[in-house]
């Protein structure tokens, strides 16, 4: 299952400060932030060129692994390239998500990520996710469980609690670290804020305070200078980048959206098209690429009768030709 070079592409340039997730060496302070339906091989291949420095792939379901679900197969493929890669899970059951971890172990990923920051009703509604934030000493026994098994960095990625009564983020950093944890992804939310509000930086700084472990901020990183207010504002290690980053991948080589240049908009939507085609075949390839697509060009403002022909184009060369117009 482990990916094949379909590009040949050297991957991520070396660049910026390390820091360890255990034994991996992380070379640059930018990840894409795992993202169900965005970070897939395509796009976090692309990313990681760009500077991204670590790829968590989407969250999987360790149910789907082990009922051998077929897309959880396009989930894990990663390209050499792409080294570090971490595989993300989700699941509340400690020795389900040990058996699913061992297994997985065998596709030869460089870490495993536990996510315990999932909202959506159907994932921390049954306890995981950011339901396994009600349950500290599940944490710990998952911790346990994996690190004491795997030979692999174990991970994990957080909110600040389930909601504003029970924001115990601290209590959760300073047992994860106890329990091995070799880092920590730190969305600075709640899992009853979703996605509202702002995030809550000083809040990730205190967890840097409270754990030697890295401590990666995550939350409404959009430009270039958030990127700067974040890191001194938390002192962390790397900072995560979700969904500005989307329609975005130059955030990675710290150039702001407003500064990338029609050309290179372009020449970047088909690089990751092609990928995409090569990926997920011709049939899929660009129906999949329009989300993607959607966000490149948003910021040109397209008239709805173009985007909505866009959003639909079946043909390359259709397709092609109103990129061309919308990028006039
Ligand atoms: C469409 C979408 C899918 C997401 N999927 C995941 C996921 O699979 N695993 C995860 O840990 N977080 C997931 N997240 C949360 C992001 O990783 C990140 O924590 C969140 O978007 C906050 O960062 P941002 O403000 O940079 O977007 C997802 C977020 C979005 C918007």
């Amino acid at each position: 299952m482990t990916g094949v070079p379909q590009d040949g592409s050297p991957g991520a340039p070396q660049s910026g400060p390390a820091f360890q997730i255990g034994r991996i060496q992380v070379h640059g302070d930018l990840i894409l932030a795992p993202m169900d339906g965005y970070s897939d091989q395509p796009y976090r291949s692309i990313c990681r060129e760009l500077g991204s420095a670590v790829s968590y792939t989407e969250f999987v379901n360790a149910l789907d692994i082990l009922q051998g679900h077929p897309y959880v197969h396009e989930k894990l493929k990663y390209l050499p390239g792409e080294r570090p890669v971490i595989f993300q899970l989700f699941d509340s059951d400690p020795d389900r998500l040990l058996e699913v971890a061992l297994r997985l172990q065998e596709l030869e990923p460089d870490g495993i990520d536990i996510n315990l920051g999932c909202s959506a009703r159907n994932v921390s509604g049954r306890g995981a996710g950011a339901g396994l934030l009600k349950t500290p000493h599940k944490i710990a026994l998952i911790f346990q469980k994996l690190v004491s098994a795997l030979s692999l960095p174990v991970t994990a990625k957080i909110r600040l609690g389930w909601d504003e009564k029970s924001r115990n983020y601290l209590q959760v950093a300073r047992l994860l670290e106890e329990n091995g944890a070799a880092a920590l992804a730190v969305h600075g939310r709640t899992k009853a804020q979703g996605y509202g509000g702002q995030a809550d930086w000083e809040a990730i700084a205190a967890v840097r305070q409270a754990v030697s472990i890295p401590v990666i901020a995550n939350g409404d990183v959009r430009t270039t200078a958030d990127i700067a207010r974040i890191k001194a504002q938390t002192g962390c290690a790397a900072v995560m980048i979700g969904r500005a980053a989307i329609g975005n991948p130059w955030i990675f080589s710290r150039l702001d959206r407003q500064d990338a240049p029609p050309e290179l908009v372009r020449a970047t939507m088909e690089r990751h098209l092609e990928r995409m085609l090569a990926f997920y075949g011709s049939a899929h390839g660009l129906v999949w690429f329009r989300k993607h697509a959607e966000r490149y060009l948003r910021p040109y403002a397209l008239p709805v009768a173009l985007r909505q022909q866009l959003l639909t184009a079946d043909r390359l060369e259709d397709f092609w030709a109103l990129v061309e117009r919308s990028l006039k």
